[in-house]
This record gives C-alpha cells, sequence and structure tokens, in this order.
C-alpha cells in the first residue's frame, strides 16, 4: 500500500518542488512505482518532469472539484515507473470551489483511497500556502516531509507550519507524522548555513535528512529542459546530493527488502568508485529498523560525511 507524503511549507521558494521531483525519479529510478500529485496552480512539478501546462483535461483541478475518477487523470511520463496528476493555473479557482463541497478537507483522501494500492508511494506537491489545497494534501497523508532553505527566515515560518501540521492532526487527521526535514539551497561557505542546520537539528533531532542540498546551478536549470535535475545532470553536487537523498528516503521509507538490498550495494561499492552511492547509505542503523520515528539519533545526528563541504562552483 502506498504511502502518501506532502512535501509542505507554505513558504513560497524553499524548493518543495525540486526536492518532490528528484526524489521521486530516484526512487522509480530505484523500482519503486511513484505517483506524483501537482497540488499547485504554478504547475511547475508539471513541466519540471516533462508535462504539458496547458492540457486542461484530467488534472488536479477535475480530482478537486469534479470528483473525477483519479485513474482517467494519472499520466504516463518519460520517466520509468514515475505516474503523475499535473496541474495548471486552473487549480486557482479550486481553493474557493472547494468551500462549499461536503466534508472539504477530506475530498483529496477519498479520491487516493482509490489508487494508492496501486503504488509504492505518493507524493503531494504542495502550493506556498495554507489553504484550503494543502489541508487537504495533509489531511490525505502518512507524512508531512518539510523542505526548508538553509536562510534565516526559513526558521520564522517554521512556527505557522507546525501549528498548521498540529491542527490538522489534532482535527483531521490524527496518523500524520512529520517523515523529515530536508535541508535546501545550503551554501556551505557561510555561518549562516551552518548555523541553520545546526538549529535545525537542534529541533528536528533526527528527523532531518542527512544529505543536505547545496545550491547548484544545475538545479535551477533542469526544470527548462522538463527533466529532473537527477537526470538533467547526474554530475554536479546538487544531483548527487539529491541521489544520496533519495537512497536515504528509501532507508528511512522502504520495505525490509529495499534496506536489505541497499546494505548489499552499500557492501559492493565499499571501495568501488561509484562517487553517488559512497556515503549515501548511512553507516549507522544497520539494525535494519530504519523508520526514523525509531532511529538511534547519535548515529543520525552523525551526519558530517554526508554534507557536501562546498557550494557549487556551476
Ligand atoms: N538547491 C538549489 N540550488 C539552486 N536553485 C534551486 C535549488 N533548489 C531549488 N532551486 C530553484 O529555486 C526556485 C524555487 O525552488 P522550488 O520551485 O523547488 O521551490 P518551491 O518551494 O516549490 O516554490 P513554490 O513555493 O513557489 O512552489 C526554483 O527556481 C528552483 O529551480
Ligand atoms: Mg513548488
Amino acid at each position: 500500500m502506498g504511502a502518501i507524503f506532502s512535501f509542505f511549507n507554505q513558504k513560497g521558494g524553499v524548493g518543495k518542488t525540486t526536492s518532490v521531483i528528484n526524489i521521486a525519479t530516484v526512487l522509480s529510478g530505484r523500482g519503486k512505482k511513484v505517483l506524483l500529485i501537482d497540488l499547485d496552480a504554478q504547475g511547475n512539478t508539471t513541466s519540471g518532469i516533462g508535462l504539458d501546462k496547458n492540457n486542461s483535461e484530467f488534472t488536479a483541478y477535475q480530482l478537486l472539484v469534479d470528483n473525477s475518477d483519479p485513474i482517467s487523470a494519472i499520466k504516463e511520463t518519460s520517466i520509468k515507473n514515475l505516474y503523475a496528476i499535473t496541474a495548471n493555473s486552473d487549480l486557482a479557482g479550486a481553493e474557493i470551489q472547494l468551500i462549499n463541497q461536503e466534508k472539504r478537507e477530506f475530498v483529496l483522501k477519498t479520491q487516493l483511497e482509490k489508487v494508492k494500492n496501486d503504488y509504492d508511494f505518493i507524493f503531494l506537491d504542495c502550493p506556498p500556502s495554507l489553504g484550503l489545497i494543502s489541508i487537504n494534501a495533509l489531511t490525505a497523508s502518512n507524512y508531512v516531509i518539510i523542505p526548508l532553505q538553509c536562510e534565516y527566515y526559513a526558521l520564522e515560518g517554521l512556527v505557522s507550519l507546525l501549528k498548521t501540521y498540529e491542527l490538522v492532526k489534532k482535527g483531521l487527521n490524527t496518523d500524520l507524522m512529520i517523515g523529515g526535514v530536508v535541508l535546501t539551497m545550503a551554501n556551505f561557505q557561510t555561518n549562516l548555513t551552518k548555523q541553520v542546520i545546526d538549529e535545525v537539528r537542534e529541533f528536528f533531532k533526527e528527523k532531518v535528512f542527512n544529505s543536505v542540498i547545496p545550491r547548484s546551478v544545475k538545479l535551477s536549470e533542469a526544470p527548462s529542459f522538463g527533466k529532473p535535475a537527477v537526470i538533467y545532470d547526474t554530475h554536479n553536487r546538487g544531483s548527487q546530493a539529491y541521489m544520496e537523498l533519495g537512497v536515504e528516503f528509501l532507508k528511512w521509507f522502504g520495505t525490509e527488502d529495499d534496506r536489505i538490498r541497499l546494505a548489499q550495494e552499500q557492501k559492493m561499492t565499499d571501495g568501488a568508485e561509484n562517487p553517488v552511492l559512497e556515503g549515501s547509505i548511512p553507516q549507522s542503523n544497520e539494525s535494519g529498523n530504519a523508520n526514523p520515528e525509531n532511529t538511534d539519533l547519535a548515529n543520525v545526528n552523525n551526519h558530517s560525511e554526508n554534507v557536501v563541504p562546498g557550494d557549487e562552483k556551476a
């Protein structure tokens, strides 16, 4: 049964879309069947994976407002195992139209019940707002993934983000959990980045993924080619960090078989030349119980080997 993840932060431009696209791509490359749902009227996820924003048939809008069958809205992408429901500017009207619907916070959850068994992972790319679409996403999800930009103001927005999370958890979805925090756009040469990373780790503890995403020109270029960065350019530090993050994600949220396979890969690549996989699988937590709820704090906080040491010069 597919676990559902909301990539959520009401602050704009923190790396939600970039993270959701690249993690989904890494997982699908590893044989996981992933459904990526664009819930933002900007349609950046849609265009970022090479799908057409102008096609207004069977998008997230119809899914939420017209109660269309989700199966008819799911599109294949050029990436094996990766499927998507697209969005475009039509979705801007959905917030208002949802207001009058019965059980308006549960519309997406009800829709996803129909397809979640067909996927290993379902990822929801939330818009930068605390509106009804984001509430629908959080209500439908098992986990929230919080992308945080490594800058001072990132921490300010956390209060209202966590308030929204708590409200949804209390009133609409008691099972909701914080799945993980992704640190994005790090510039490792600045003290501010180091300070933010320390503060976020201090606050969220083992919930913070080890792989920190550096600022990278290639990551910002890739969407204009309609390709995930991890496919567009595999060699830059940003893509490599997302490849590591994807592996880490699989270790945390995949099956026991996934963890066994990753551990075997780790053994095989020990001392080998694959720079992407080296260090990508946390050395710790070999017990196989990688659920972040149970992760060994001492191990996970020992993240220094996974942090990309310098900002990209591209
Ligand atoms: N690590 C990075 N290095 C450089 N540029 C990045 C990085 N991550 C994202 N970007 C760029 O920053 C911008 C914002 O990123 P992204 O769209 O992923 O954020 P978002 O949180 O989804 O934004 P929104 O809230 O508007 O949906 C985009 O132009 C993206 O290409
Ligand atoms: Mg976005």
